[in-house]
């Protein structure tokens, strides 16, 4: 079977006049650098894409975004569905605080983090027996590091338990490669 990527499904969608909905929780960020970050869900043809607010742009923790493109979606019967008698202005407020933030610097707001991924990416691939991944058509989002350790002879979620006092490691899995998404400060 042939694998789809995002900009064929979404063709494959349309055809039928099925929207194309994407779960792009770890996306927020991913229109906001010139050069570096891959094209968001939407710039690949989705019609409604879903953003954890909260995971990578400045808003609190549940606050979330839901984006709509195109014309394929019944945009009040969403916005129907969506409704609350009683919103928290709190969530809605820091939303909108996050927006203002990256409102401010669109274009650069994710340089500095970029350019220390990179860095952490580069130094991590001169380690013995570590794979650090790169792929996709789409190119990779440096700011999440998969790392397979396949040739040190142990499972990701080995890897995993050595790494996790100093690393946060947000996947693992019981063969080789796991994600690194945060460290706990730059010196460690
Ligand atoms: C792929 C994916 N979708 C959805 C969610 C849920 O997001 P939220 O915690 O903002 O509801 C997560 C949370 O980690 C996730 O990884």
């Amino acid at each position: 079977m042939k694998e789809l990527d995002s900009e064929e499904i979404a063709v494959l969608c349309h055809s039928q006049n099925i929207p194309l909905i994407v779960d792009e929780a770890h996306g927020a960020h991913l229109r906001f650098h010139k050069s570096l970050l891959p094209l968001s869900a939407l710039h690949q043809g989705a019609d409604i894409s879903i953003q954890s607010t909260h995971k990578v742009l400045g808003s609190l923790t549940q606050s979330s975004m839901l984006h709509l493109s195109g014309k394929i979606v019944d945009r009040e019967r969403i916005c129907k569905c969506l409704q609350s008698t009683s919103p928290s202005y709190l969530l809605l407020a820091s939303l909108d605080a996050a927006r203002a933030q990256i409102g401010e610097r669109p274009d650069t707001i994710f340089n500095k983090p970029v350019e220390l991924a990179m860095e952490a990416k580069a130094l991590v691939e001169t380690i013995p027996g570590i794979t650090v991944f790169n792929s996709s058509k789409y190119g990779t989002d440096p700011l999440r590091l998969t790392v397979g350790v396949w040739k040190l002879g142990i499972s990701g979620f080995e890897a995993n338990g050595i790494l996790e006092k100093k690393i946060w490691s947000d996947f693992a899995t019981s063969w080789d490669t796991f994600y690194l998404l945060y460290s706990k400060s730059r010196n460690q």
